[in-house]
């Protein structure tokens, strides 16, 4: 079972804290993704787990050992680099076979082994280039050879795709969820693209500050946001944001703006002239009346059009707001929109002051 865990994990450089108490419990077998914007800790939480970091407070724990003291090729992970860290004037089987090499691994097991994985990593026709020979792509998949081959009890990734171009990281991102899947070895991966996080992850942990904003598993992050930061930094765009205030009608909620309001389910704590902000994503606003939604006026500025979908730009109290919809081909229609639908159980409403998300009564 090789389980990670990470308790109050605590990183300072002088007085600067830069990862503030990180609690987290990652499953045998598990796909986490690490995300957040530059600089929140990501590198340094996943370099203190490969023990590449000194730990300034708190325990990392892997497959049910304490490794704080143990030295970081004792701790049985792998991990994979942005800039992939291959050595140059080695072949590619040699670069693979490199850290079985310095554990006097039998050279016969060495060769099984190397040839085990080039097949896995479509390698095979590549071993005896040098990585000046291979494309980037290609390149990273040594890279993850030479991780694969030590049978580490966890992958430990840091950016692998970054210096990938658009099209390259789909499809490595594609490999390495095949890869998880068929080797089924625990897995810590930090990106700063949520798309990333969105596709590979089994569950993500969102930071912002050195501190973990929310854990879920994908759909539960882009469906319930803990509150609008993980709200704007999932999904694409991004959840729209509007201020409101709550007006308490015949125990009816709605949420006022300018001089608009909006039917919303019954919240728990919502008290009558409470300063809110409201969430509803891009694609769940309706451009035709539907069961328990709310007429709202807009006017739309500019339709861009991506081919089956289109984001529709406008101004919603001086505010960007952003829809989007499926054309079924169609577009010509969607710059005469003027009124938009907000379903009242695809919102959610956040505290203005806390900006944490309220719960719905009809959860409980
Ligand atoms: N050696 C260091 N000395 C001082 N500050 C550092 C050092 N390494 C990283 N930091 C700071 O720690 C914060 C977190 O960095 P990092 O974990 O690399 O962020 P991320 O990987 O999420 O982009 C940043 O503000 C960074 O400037
Ligand atoms: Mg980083």
């Amino acid at each position: 079972m090789s389980t990670v865990k990470l308790k109050n994990l605590v990183k300072r450089y002088g007085d600067v804290t830069v990862v503030q108490g990180i609690d987290l419990e990652v499953k045998s077998e598990e796909f986490v993704v690490l995300v957040g914007p530059s600089g929140c800790g990501k590198s340094t939480t996943l370099r203190m787990l490969a023990g590449l970091e000194e730990i300034s407070d708190g325990e990392v724990s892997i497959a049910d050992r304490v490794v704080n003291d143990i030295a970081p090729k004792d701790r049985d992970v792998a991990m994979v680099f942005q800039n992939y860290a291959l050595y140059p004037h080695l072949t590619v089987a040699e670069n693979i076979a490199f850290g079985l090499r310095i554990r006097k691994v039998p050279k016969e097991e060495i060769k099984a082994t190397v040839a085990d994985v080039a097949d896995i990593l479509e390698l095979t026709p590549l071993l005896e280039r040098r990585p000046a020979d291979l494309s980037g792509g290609q390149r990273q998949r040594v890279a993850m050879g030479r991780a694969i081959v030590r049978h580490p009890k966890v992958f430990l990734f840091d950016e692998p795709l970054s210096n990938l171009d658009a099209k390259l990281r789909t499809q490595m991102r594609a490999e390495i969820k095949h890869l998880h899947k068929r080797l089924g070895v625990t897995s810590v991966y930090v990106t700063h693209d949520q798309v990333e996080a969105m596709t590979l992850a089994d569950r993500i942990v969102v930071m912002s500050n050195g501190k973990i904003e929310q854990v879920g598993t994908p759909m539960d992050l882009f469906n319930s946001p803990a509150n609008t930061f993980v709200a704007t930094f999932i999904g694409s765009p991004p959840m729209n944001l509007i201020e409101a205030t709550i007006d308490i009608v015949d125990g009816k909620f709605y949420g006022v703006f300018g001089d608009q309001r909006c039917l919303l389910q019954s919240y728990e704590g919502l008290t009558n002239g409470q300063e809110v902000i409201i969430g509803i994503r891009p694609e769940y606003i309706d451009i035709e009346p539907m069961e328990n939604s709310s007429p709202i006026d807009v006017k739309i500025d500019l339709v861009e059009t991506l081919g089956s979908e289109a984001l529709l730009h406008c101004k919603f109290l001086n505010e960007p707001f952003v829809i989007k919809v499926d054309t079924h081909g169609q577009i010509a229609h969607l710059d005469n929109l003027n009124k938009l639908y907000f379903r009242q159980d695809v919102m959610a409403v956040f505290d203005k002051k806390t900006t944490k998300a309220l719960t719905p009564l009809s959860n409980h």
